[in-house]
């Protein structure tokens, strides 16, 4: 049984001056793929609810979800775990505790710092009273389409006010803005790396890099041994994913092994992706 809290794999991270890598994974293929190449590289690993994926999971029922990754981590030796990401809904974030996450992520980047403080420490003290990790956000990662918010400075996360956030919230992990944004990248991201070791030297708190897929891996290693400890990627993953189906599909009459197909695709990703993490 290989089920470890989120808290306890970043502890190990940040010992080790590099970062665990959480993967958006929506069904089976996704978290066994994880679990299975974290187990044969002798690497933690991570997957992740997004709550879009959430409303799959039986009409809405992340307790099926929680059943597949806590089965899954069982038949591993590395410490595994799994999140639910970017969630604004106090209702799912509850119902997810209940489930048995061992994490969760209040996203409330896009509020007032009052009211990300306030809500952020409601989440925080419901869940450790259930020994759940909180993850939050502070400055706000965006979206790569828009092709301005990666640069946009005011949405970066500001070093003066990370550490008073850490503090006030009680998170466990602070997602952090410094040049990336969510999904297909239309020009190469550049991280601010200065403000990145300024916010780690500011606070103990492990920090979290978003919008992965794509950044290229020389910033990323310098990232981690900065003090990322945490990297999420998604669109990346998906991607593999769905364009192995589609070139299956189109290649082949016979369909009944496209899973197995898909599997291998999402674990030659995966093994090549994990190399990053230096534990
Ligand atoms: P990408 O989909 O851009 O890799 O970002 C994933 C992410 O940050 C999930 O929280």
């Amino acid at each position: 049984m290989a089920l470890a809290r989120v808290s306890e794999i970043l502890k190990m991270a940040d010992k080790a001056n590099t970062s665990v890598i959480a993967f958006n994974s929506s069904d089976y293929n996704m978290i066994h793929s994880v679990f299975t190449i974290a187990e044969e590289l002798n690497k933690p690993a991570l997957v992740m609810l997004d709550p879009r994926h959430a409303v799959l999971w039986g009409w809405g029922n992340p307790e099926i979800y929680a059943q597949i990754a806590i089965e899954e981590a069982r038949k591993v030796k590395v410490p595994v775990s799994f999140h639910l990401d970017h969630c604004m809904d106090f209702d799912l974030i509850m119902r997810c505790i209940k489930a048995g996450f061992p994490s969760v992520m209040y996203d409330g980047s896009m509020l007032s710092y009052a009211e990300n403080v306030k809500n952020t420490a409601e989440v925080a003290k419901v869940a450790h009273a259930m020994g759940v990790d909180v993850e939050a956000e502070l400055g706000h990662v965006g979206f790569a389409v828009t092709e301005t918010d990666q640069d946009d400075l005011d949405l970066y996360t500001k070093v003066d006010v990370a550490a008073r956030f850490c503090e006030e919230s009680h998170c466990d992990s602070l997602a952090i803005a410094i040049g990336t944004a969510h999904g297909f990248y239309k020009k190469t991201p550049k991280l601010d790396l200065q403000r990145l070791q300024d916010i780690n030297a500011a606070t103990d708190t492990p920090l979290v890099l978003h919008g992965g897929s794509g950044v290229p891996d020389d910033q990323l290693e310098k990232a981690f041994t900065m003090g990322i400890n945490k990297f999420n990627v998604g669109t990346e993953y998906f991607y593999n994913y769905y364009q192995t189906m589609k070139a299956y599909c189109q290649e082949h009459e016979d369909i009944f092994d496209l899973q197995t197909t898909v599997q291998a695709s999402l674990q030659d990703y995966l093994r090549q992706k994990m190399q990053l993490c230096r534990m």
